[in-house]
């Protein structure tokens, strides 16, 4: 029989369409659960869907449970599994396994990937070093755990995403500058300032395993990416995750998957390679990594993982075989100066000279208005540039952030 899948967002992100493709194609029978009435999801989201439940809200998470559930029952439909790619509604798809009955992640397990203290607390635990830390609700708090923990800090929301409100903090006087920078963050996570390379380590799991990883390379680190405007950042998914500078990070990316009892779907992971060798936990996301990023490894692999992920939480197989052919940069641009972009310059040339390593090309046109690149790490486009080679590949990511530039007034 067709397994019964309810999926929560299926058409937000813009990636979680293909998603819920990805499960109709394997033939899955999918409900969908978004806020948005049915008549304006996307018609390719439309078309996979069997059936969809509209709730008042998703961030009203008790509510929409309440929402669910009940047309759920009165439905008399059961289901096979309840899936999420979005982290806001991690916690909702958890309570729901549990009111309906559906195997998964339960509550308790879903928390440690919601709350980064929590997170940090269970892998100690297990002995996955982490970066010092405290959770923080108050100014003495946090005044006590910087000196306990020891400048530079970074100080950041412990629920947080997207790099904001995070801060780092050299000394006592700096502390004092933060303080009121977080004065609204209810609760914060002090930590140990890890200095190094970054990197993620992302993969897909079915009963309990994982099926697939994935380690991409940040360039510059997310919170110099998203501090800097004049920076095009790249993500660079690499086509040998098992080199051996990254032996560390892989061995700790299957030890987090295990102490935090991760069952089936995607998980996004971030850790922090110092100079000297050593490996560092960042933070893991029980869904897949955002702004592209499994473009990149379809790209990678010639492959299609939304149909992946679909297999391997309808079936707990990933049957496509997955051979890395190549390294897969994200270069994401922002335009200099606000406003309405009126120029773009260096992409001809460019792709005179590079158009066939460029996968994928999505920059906004003259004429349109600038996104805010502190809300979107898509900013104002990108490219998708890969190559066999990882330092052609570099080469390629970094003409295209200095040779390709838009201009907006
Ligand atoms: N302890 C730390 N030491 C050094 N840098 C850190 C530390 N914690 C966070 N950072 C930097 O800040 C960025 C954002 O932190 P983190 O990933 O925890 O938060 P987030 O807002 O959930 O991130 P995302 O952008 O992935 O949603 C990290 O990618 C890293 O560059
Ligand atoms: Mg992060």
């Amino acid at each position: 029989m067709a397994p019964r899948v309810l999926f929560i967002s299926p058409s937000f992100p813009v990636e979680m369409t293909y998603f819920t493709e990805g499960l109709a194609a394997v033939g899955a029978k999918v409900v969908g659960v978004g806020e948005h009435p049915k008549e304006a999801l996307p018609e390719r989201c439309k078309a996979a869907l069997t059936n969809y439940v509209r709730v008042s809200s998703l961030f009203d998470e008790d509510r929409a449970l309440k929402e669910i559930v009940a047309e759920v029952k009165a439905a008399g439909v059961s289901f096979d599994r309840v899936e999420t790619l979005w982290e806001p509604t991690v916690l909702l798809a958890a309570k729901l396994r549990e009111a309906l009955g559906v195997p998964g992640l339960r509550v308790a397990q879903a928390l440690p990937f919601r709350d980064k203290e929590l997170m940090k607390r269970k892998l100690d635990a297990a002995g996955v070093r982490t970066p010092r830390h405290a959770a923080c609700s108050d100014e003495a708090s946090i005044r006590a755990a910087a000196e306990r923990i020891g400048y530079p800090l970074c100080i950041k929301p412990i629920a947080g995403a997207g790099s904001a409100d995070t801060h780092r903090v050299d000394d006592r006087a700096d502390l004092e500058r933060v303080l009121q920078l977080v004065r609204r963050v209810p609760t914060v996570s002090v930590e140990e300032f890890i200095e190094g390379r970054e990197f993620t380590f992302d993969s897909i799991c079915a009963g309990g395993r994982p099926l697939f990883y994935n380690i991409a390379w940040y360039r510059p680190k997310p919170l110099i990416a998203r501090t800097v405007e004049w920076i095009s950042p790249q993500v660079v998914a690499l086509r040998n995750p098992d080199a051996p500078e990254l032996a560390g990070g892989r061995a700790m990316g299957l030890k987090v998957l295990q102490a935090l009892e991760f069952e089936a779907g995607f998980t996004h992971m971030e850790w922090f390679l110092k100079d000297d060798g050593e490996v560092v936990f960042g933070e893991i996301g029980a869904r897949v990594g955002g702004a592209r990023l499994i473009d990149q490894m379809n790209f990678v692999h010639d492959a299609d993982l939304y149909r992946g992920w679909a297999e391997a939480v309808c079936y707990g197989r990933l049957s496509e075989p997955l051979n890395r052919r190549y390294n897969a940069a994200v270069v994401f641009k922002r335009a200099q100066g606000q406003g309405t972009i009126r120029r773009i310059t260096g992409l001809g040339t460019y792709l005179a000279r590079y158009g066939q390593h460029v996968a994928c090309l999505d920059l906004l046109p003259v004429g349109a208005q600038r996104r805010n690149w502190l809300q979107t790490l898509i900013s104002d486009g990108y490219a998708i540039v890969r190559h066999p080679d990882l330092q052609s590949c570099l080469t390629l990511a970094d003409r295209f952030g200095t040779d390709v530039q838009l201009y907006a007034s």
